[in-house]
């Protein structure tokens, strides 16, 4: 397909971008373009990982990344493909101090066909573009990201590994570089992008379910924050909440909120209830995008997915505790998991919560829609069923 054509295909799937931008940012360049992509390839290429060994997740990175600056005077730079290597930073960087920091995770995946694709992105470009505009990061044009992220993984597509399960992680990131002290809207700025390919999470066609800890002592995001923005201020402070999970022999936090105890994600996943709900109906039910949870882009799928099939009740609606509770009592509820670009979907078996043990039966129950949901997304991710959802690379 032509460039141009291409390129309204894209923006047809992306979210309209949001007036943002105040005045002055407007008339200096306000997006870099694909078209001025600078690439320098490595003289030292790396040795790809062994595929008899397992990849410990984000800790392999390919041979090149993609870099942009920013400053308020010039607008954005050339992007430009590098081999991978250190950042300089100044030691009084913004990001560093005040968290003028954001970033994405997505997935591309290899196919039998030796072709490789990216899944949904242009979520994850609508996700990144609203965590830069809370941030008051410089804005971009998502379909020339999107592009210049499709020609490093294309530069890098060698990395991409192919055994079942495995696939590149992409992991944009974007900071503010202030060399100052003031916490204040930054002049400079640096956008990034990474790759690391990553093993299957369950090996085989199998699930493991994990259990979680729901202390309500601990809340990860509120309304009116920041919690439905990707900022990594968000999860540094979940280490300390996923170490005491771990000291009370859970393996993940389940977030609370609120004095009703409202499910809201699972570790750095969404949740998602399959029961039958105390009307009578069989519903899959999710929280609602009310502020406090991330759009996850597996979130949507999962919620396409089962709209589509239409064989139950799809639902975005607040869960309580005290709801489930009075469902296991009462022997309703099927499937409890969470989605998310790292797992795809994981079951849960037990809660901890106010000193108990709750037991969740998803195992038991198969897990039918569990199992249903890995083997749809597969098909897709992996190129055996055409999808619009799948950007070719
Ligand atoms: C807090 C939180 N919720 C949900 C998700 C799932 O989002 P996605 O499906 O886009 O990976 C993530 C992903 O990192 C997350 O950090």
């Amino acid at each position: 397909m032509a460039a141009a054509a291409l390129g309204q295909t894209w923006a047809r799937k992306l979210l309209p971008v949001p007036w943002l931008l105040c005045g002055s940012r407007r008339c200096v360049s306000s997006s870099f373009k694909a078209t001025d992509l600078h690439l320098e390839m490595t003289q030292e290429p790396h040795k790809k990982p062994n595929p008899s060994e397992p990849l410990v997740f984000g800790s392999t990175f390919t041979d090149h990344m993609l870099m942009v600056e920013w400053t308020r005077e010039k607008g954005w730079g050339h992007p430009q493909i590098k081999p991978f290597q250190n950042l300089t930073l100044h030691p009084a960087c913004s990001g560093l101090h005040y968290s003028l920091q954001l970033f994405e995770g997505m997935k591309a995946f290899k196919g039998q066909d030796q072709r490789v694709r990216l899944f949904r992105p242009w979520l994850n470009m609508d996700r990144m573009l609203r965590s830069a505009q809370r941030l008051c990061l410089p804005s971009f044009d998502k379909v020339e990201l999107l592009e210049c992220i499709r020609r490093l993984i294309e530069v890098d597509k060698d990395w991409v590994p192919e055994d079942p399960g495995t696939s590149l992680y992409v992991r944009p990131v974007l900071i503010g570089n202030e060399p100052s002290l003031g916490v204040g809207l930054s002049t400079q700025a640096l956008l990034f992008v990474i790759l690391c390919p990553v093993g299957s999470y369950f090996p085989g066609d199998a699930v493991t379910p994990v259990s979680l800890l729901a202390d309500p002592t601990f809340v990860r995001a509120w309304m009116g924050g920041v919690g439905d923005c990707k900022l990594g201020g968000n999860y540094g402070p979940t280490v300390f909440v996923q170490q005491e999970a771990k000291k009370r022999g859970c393996q993940q936090v389940l977030w609370l909120y609120g004095p009703d105890h409202q499910l809201t994600e699972v570790g750095t996943m969404n949740i998602f209830v399959y029961w039958t709900h105390e009307d009578g109906v069989l519903e899959l039910v999710t929280p609602p995008l009310d502020g406090v949870i991330l759009p996850g882009v597996l979130r949507q799928s999962v919620l396409d997915l089962a709209q589509s099939w239409d064989e139950f009740r799809v639902a975005q609606r607040k869960v309580t505790m005290k709801e489930l509770l009075r469902a296991l009592a009462e022997g309703r509820v099927r499937e409890v998991f969470g989605s998310g670009t790292a797992c795809q979907v994981c079951p849960v078996h037990k809660i901890l919560y106010q000193g108990k043990q709750l037991h969740i039966p998803t195992m038991e129950n198969g897990p039918e829609l569990i199992l249903r949901f890995q083997k749809e997304l597969k098909a897709i991710q992996y190129g055996t069923r055409a999808h619009e959802w799948m950007l070719p690379v």
